[in-house]
């Protein structure tokens, strides 16, 4: 027997299956070309220094994968600025050395220049203390700086906003991903007030 659960999706229709052999992931796609870059992209990095779910199975319109479990990054972040139960900085190490394998593999395959696009924290999952990503349907051409500063900007911004301890949080993860990617604080700080101010567009107009 199978039980469908839906799962908080921005975009595609995403289920957990649950089946006596086991759960999996069902992701059915609006987007065709978004399925195919999604699905090549997890082949390419399956197998390599930046985790992934496994690909299962896949239909013409659907990608079933392995299922990671239910705690997002998200999730380990609101979680740790309450409680403060853990050190922020291994996962930050956890969470640099994820994009920086992302980026060493991608650039060495046909899709060259190309960055996650969607860096937002609920496309983190975290299974037995190590960060896999998943969703590259929004994967794109752009410069890495694009992702780290988008990164930064939302950690500042998820409720409660701008706290102290967000502030501090952004700050050692922007020194650790500016050292990771040799990229430079500015240019990071510089995308993520760009992104700052969308954000609060996107929120005046809601
Ligand atoms: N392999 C997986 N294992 C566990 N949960 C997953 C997996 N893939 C997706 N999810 C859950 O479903 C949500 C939506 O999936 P995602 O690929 O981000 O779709 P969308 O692009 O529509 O947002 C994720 O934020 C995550 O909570
Ligand atoms: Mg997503």
């Amino acid at each position: 027997m199978c039980k469908k659960v839906k799962l908080t999706s921005k975009r595609n229709k995403v289920y957990r299956l649950l089946e006596d052999e086991g759960n999996s992931i069902l992701k059915t796609f609006i987007d065709k070309e978004d399925m195919k870059r999604e699905l090549s992209i997890l082949r390419l990095l399956h197998g390599r220094n930046c985790r992934v779910p496994e690909v299962l199975k896949v239909t013409s319109d659907s990608i079933y994968l392995e299922d990671l479990g239910d705690e997002t990054l998200l999730d380990w972040y609101e979680s740790i600025e309450k409680t403060n139960a853990d050190s922020i900085l291994p996962m930050i190490l956890k969470l640099s050395d994820w994009l920086e394998a992302f980026y060493d593999t991608l650039s060495s395959s046909k899709y060259g220049n190309y960055i996650m696009g969607d860096v937002n924290f609920r496309n983190f999952l975290i299974k037995d203390g190590e960060i896999y990503g998943i969703d590259f349907e929004q994967c794109r051409e752009g410069k890495i700086e694009e992702d780290l500063g988008k990164l930064a900007a939302y950690s500042l911004t998820y409720d409660p906003m701008m706290t102290d301890w967000k502030k501090n949080f952004v700050k050692l993860l922007v020194e650790q991903l500016s050292m990771k990617l040799d990229i430079s604080k500015d240019a990071i700080s510089s995308e993520m007030d760009k992104e700052l101010i969308k954000i609060r567009l996107r929120r005046k107009k809601k």
